[in-house]
C-alpha cells in the first residue's frame, strides 16, 4: 500500500488506548493513521472521542455502520474477546484486512470460522500477540529453528501473577464464561497470560512462524478467588504427536507479581529466560547470557501487519496459528472437566488497599515441584490437587460448554 494506511479501530478504551498510541506513532512515521473509529461507550470514552473528533477522526457508535460506510483501508479490533468473531468475519467479508487484538477468540469453532473467512477472502488477519515482536521471543525462536538446542523436548512457562478483586470489576466480561451466546472464557489462560502459552507453543515448534501442533492436553484448572466463573490458576500440559511437551503454569494468586519464566529444553542444550536474562547452555560449550528487556509492542505488530500487506514480511501472528493455540486452550478445559475450587485451609484472603487479594498457600513451591517432576499439582502432592486425564485435541472442532460446571460437555 502506498501512502498512509487508513485504519478503522473498533474499541477506543481499555487496550484500545494502546492501539491509539501505536497508530499515533505510525502516523509520525508516515505509515498509518487512525482514520475512523467505532466505540459503544460514548459516556466513558467522551474525552477521547471529543479529542479524536477535533482531529478529524469520525467516531461511530455502531461498528457495523462504520463498516457499511467504509472509507478506510484496514480494520483494527480492540474490543472485548467475545465480540472478535463477529467483528473480524464481518470486516473480512467487507473486504478489509484485519489486525485483531489477542486472543483471536476463545473457542475452536470461532477461531476456525475466522481463519476460514481470511482464507476465503484471501485477506490478512493478524492477531496481536505482541510478545512475538520482542527481542527475547525472536531470539529463542531463532535458537530453536536453527537447531542450536538440538531437538526440542520440553518447554516450560511459569507466570506467577497477582490480581486483586478490583481486576474483576474492570468490565462486564471479566472472569466470565460467556456473555449471552458468545464465549469469553476470561481467565489467565485465554486472556492475560495467553501470551505465555502462545510463546511456549511457539518455542516448541522448530518451524519458523509456527506453534506446536497440539495432539493431546492434560490440565488441572483451579479457582481460589471468589469472584470469577473461570479459573484463576491454570496448570496445563500440551503434547504434539511426537511427544514434544509444553508445561504451562499460570496464576493470579501469587502474593507478588513476577515476570514470565521460560525454560526450553532440547537434546543438545537448554535456554532459560528469567528476570530479563536469557541463559543458553549448549553441550560442550560455556553458557552465554544475553539481556532482553520489554515484551514487544502493539506498534511493532502493526508495523509487521503493514509490511505483510505490502508483501515484505510474513505475519508474525496469523490467525491460522491461533487455531493451534485455541485447540490447546479448549483441551485444557475438556481435560479438567470443571474449574476446581481451592478453599480454606489452602487460601488466604487479605485486604489490599480498597480491595482484597487472594493467595494460594505454598503455591510457588507446588509449582516448582511440577517443573521438577514434570507433573501437575495432583501428581506432586498439592493437597488441593485434582487428578485429570489426557484429552485428545487433534481433531477438536467444537467446544461450547453450557456452564462452568459442564466444561467438558
Ligand atoms: N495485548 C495485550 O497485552 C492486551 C492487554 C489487555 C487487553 N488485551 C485485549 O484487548 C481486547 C480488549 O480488552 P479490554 O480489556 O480493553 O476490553 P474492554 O471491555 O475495556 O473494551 C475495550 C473497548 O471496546 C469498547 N467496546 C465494547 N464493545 C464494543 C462494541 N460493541 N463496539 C465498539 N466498541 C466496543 C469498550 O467500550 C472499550 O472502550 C481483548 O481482546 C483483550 O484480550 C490485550
Amino acid at each position: 500500500m502506498s501512502g498512509l494506511v487508513d485504519v478503522a479501530l473498533i474499541g477506543l478504551g481499555g487496550y484500545g488506548a494502546t492501539h491509539r498510541r501505536a497508530l499515533q506513532a505510525l502516523e509520525k512515521a508516515g505509515l498509518a493513521r487512525l482514520a475512523v473509529a467505532a466505540e459503544i461507550d460514548h459516556v466513558g470514552q467522551a474525552e477521547v472521542i471529543n479529542q479524536l473528533r477535533q482531529n478529524g477522526v469520525q467516531v461511530y457508535r455502531d461498528w457495523q455502520e462504520m463498516l457499511d460506510k467504509g472509507g478506510f483501508d484496514v480494520v483494527g479490533v480492540a474490543a472485548p474477546l467475545h465480540l472478535h468473531r463477529i467483528m473480524v468475519i464481518t470486516a473480512l467479508q467487507r473486504g478489509y484486512p484485519v489486525f485483531c487484538e489477542k486472543s483471536a477468540a476463545v473457542t475452536v469453532q470461532d477461531v476456525a470460522a475466522m481463519a476460514k473467512a481470511a482464507d476465503e477472502t484471501g485477506l490478512l488477519c493478524a492477531v496481536g500477540f505482541q510478545y512475538l515482536s520482542s527481542g527475547m521471543v525472536r531470539r529463542i525462536k531463532q535458537l530453536v529453528s536453527e537447531g542450536v538446542l538440538g531437538e526440542i523436548r520440553r518447554v516450560i512457562g511459569v507466570g506467577l501473577w497477582k490480581r486483586t478483586d478490583a481486576y474483576y470489576k474492570r468490565n462486564q466480561w471479566a472472569g466470565k464464561l460467556r456473555i449471552g451466546e458468545d464465549y469469553a472464557l476470561d481467565g489467565p489462560m485465554c486472556n492475560a497470560l495467553a501470551h505465555m502459552l502462545n510463546n511456549c507453543m511457539y518455542f516448541a515448534s522448530p518451524v519458523p512462524g509456527e506453534l506446536l501442533d497440539p495432539s493431546e492436553v492434560r490440565a488441572e484448572m483451579y479457582r481460589a478467588i471468589p469472584l470469577p466463573e473461570m479459573e484463576d490458576t491454570a496448570t496445563v500440559l500440551v503434547r504434539d504427536k511426537a511427544g514434544v511437551e509444553v508445561m504451562y503454569l499460570a496464576t493470579y494468586c501469587n502474593p507478588v507479581q513476577k515476570p514470565h519464566y521460560y525454560r526450553i529444553i532440547g537434546s543438545r542444550g537448554e535456554a532459560v529466560f528469567e528476570d530479563g536474562k536469557l541463559t543458553v547452555q549448549v553441550e560442550g560449550q560455556s553458557p552465554t547470557v544475553e539481556e532482553y528487556r520489554g515484551t514487544g509492542s502493539t506498534e511493532l505488530m502493526y508495523r509487521n501487519f503493514l509490511a505483510a500487506l505490502d508483501g515484505k514480511e510474513e505475519l508474525l501472528s496469523p490467525i491460522a496459528q491461533s487455531l493451534r493455540l485455541v485447540r490447546a486452550q479448549n483441551g485444557a478445559y475438556i481435560s479438567s472437566r470443571r474449574i476446581h475450587e481451592i478453599g480454606a485451609p489452602h487460601v488466604r484472603r487479605y485486604a489490599e488497599g480498597e480491595t482484597m487479594a487472594t493467595e494460594i498457600l505454598d503455591l510457588e513451591s507446588h509449582l516448582e515441584a511440577c517443573v521438577r517432576e514434570g507433573g501437575l499439582p495432583s501428581d506432586v502432592g498439592a493437597p488441593w490437587g485434582r487428578a485429570t486425564s489426557w484429552a485428545s485435541v487433534s481433531d477438536l472442532e467444537y467446544f461450547a460448554p453450557v456452564s462452568v460446571e459442564k466444561l467438558s460437555d
